[in-house]
């Protein structure tokens, strides 16, 4: 068990920012990514289609023999973990519980803004699993459906983004939130244009690192985590595994070598 591989899955680039956090705090794992890159966006679709491509993507990630899901998405932990949950034979970690934790953990003021897709926010999954941790926690949405495109063409650090963030983030400065939660994949890239924006006070939320450290805790405690030798990494994409490749490149520092082609039955 200890040597199988965990998959993890986006739908697209997004989720190498965890990828990334999970390579660094588990270096001796195996790893297979999964990028969704032919139905990307997923924060714009309904529930049911969502699901339908989580379930898809969990499949074949079981046929290679994984021994964890990791959900990358914040849209499809928020619209599908309970499905994947149901129908994998193998455990499923959703990002949005160690967010949720971590944010109600953190908070001091018990104001907490969650930023993420149109589908996360609707769903208000987020909201439920805050409240779980901290009831009376009170709690702003804000949906920033403008920031993947601008992270997807490299402009995270251009006046344009600035100037899109400020219009996003007026309600977390106006309702005073003292913690934020970065609810999307591709936020944790805009990191420092919104710790600038909201300045030293606010403490923000990344998805990555407390995703990467559930991940730890729970191979730990199941007795499952690879202690020698290198991890390997494979990667595959549902459309233009070059594009992603190229575009991945922009997004990360580290190389995620050959992108392999898998396009799915959905
Ligand atoms: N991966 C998605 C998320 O974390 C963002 C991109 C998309 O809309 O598919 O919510």
């Amino acid at each position: 068990m200890k040597k199988q591989a965990i998959g993890i899955f986006d739908s697209g680039l997004g989720g190498l920012t965890i990828l990334q956090a999970v390579r660094h705090t588990l270096p001796h794992e195996d790893l297979i990514y999964f990028g969704d890159s032919a139905n990307v966006p997923y924060g714009s679709k309904s529930k049911q289609t969502v699901t339908r491509f989580s379930l898809d993507i969990a499949r074949f990630l079981e046929e290679q023999g994984v021994k964890l899901i990791i959900v990358a998405c914040n849209t499809a932990s928020a619209l599908a973990l309970t499905q994947l949950r149901k129908q994998c034979h193998v455990p499923v970690l959703g990002v949005l519980e160690p967010g949720a934790l971590k944010a109600a953990q953190t908070t001091r003021n018990g104001k907490v803004a969650v930023l993420g897709t149109e589908a996360t926010v609707k769903s208000e999954a987020y909201p439920k699993a805050i409240l779980k941790y901290r009831p009376r926690t009170n709690i702003i949405q804000q949906a920033c459906a403008l920031f993947v495109p601008l992270v997807e063409e490299n402009w995270a650090n251009t006046p344009a983004t600035r100037l899109v963030a400020q219009t996003y983030l007026a309600p977390v400065i106006r309702h005073r939130c003292d913690t934020v939660i970065l609810g999307c994949t591709h936020y944790p890239v805009l990191k420092k244009v919104i710790a600038d924006i909201l300045g030293p006070k606010v403490q923000l939320v990344d998805s990555a690192e407390t995703l990467a450290q559930a991940a730890q805790e729970f191979l730990y405690t199941h007795h499952q985590q690879a202690t020698t030798g290198r991890g390997k990494l494979t990667v595959y994409a549902s459309d233009d595994p070059a594009r992603f490749k190229r575009l991945a490149s922009c997004l990360l520092a580290d190389d995620i070598g050959t992108v392999r082609l898998k396009k799915l039955n959905a």
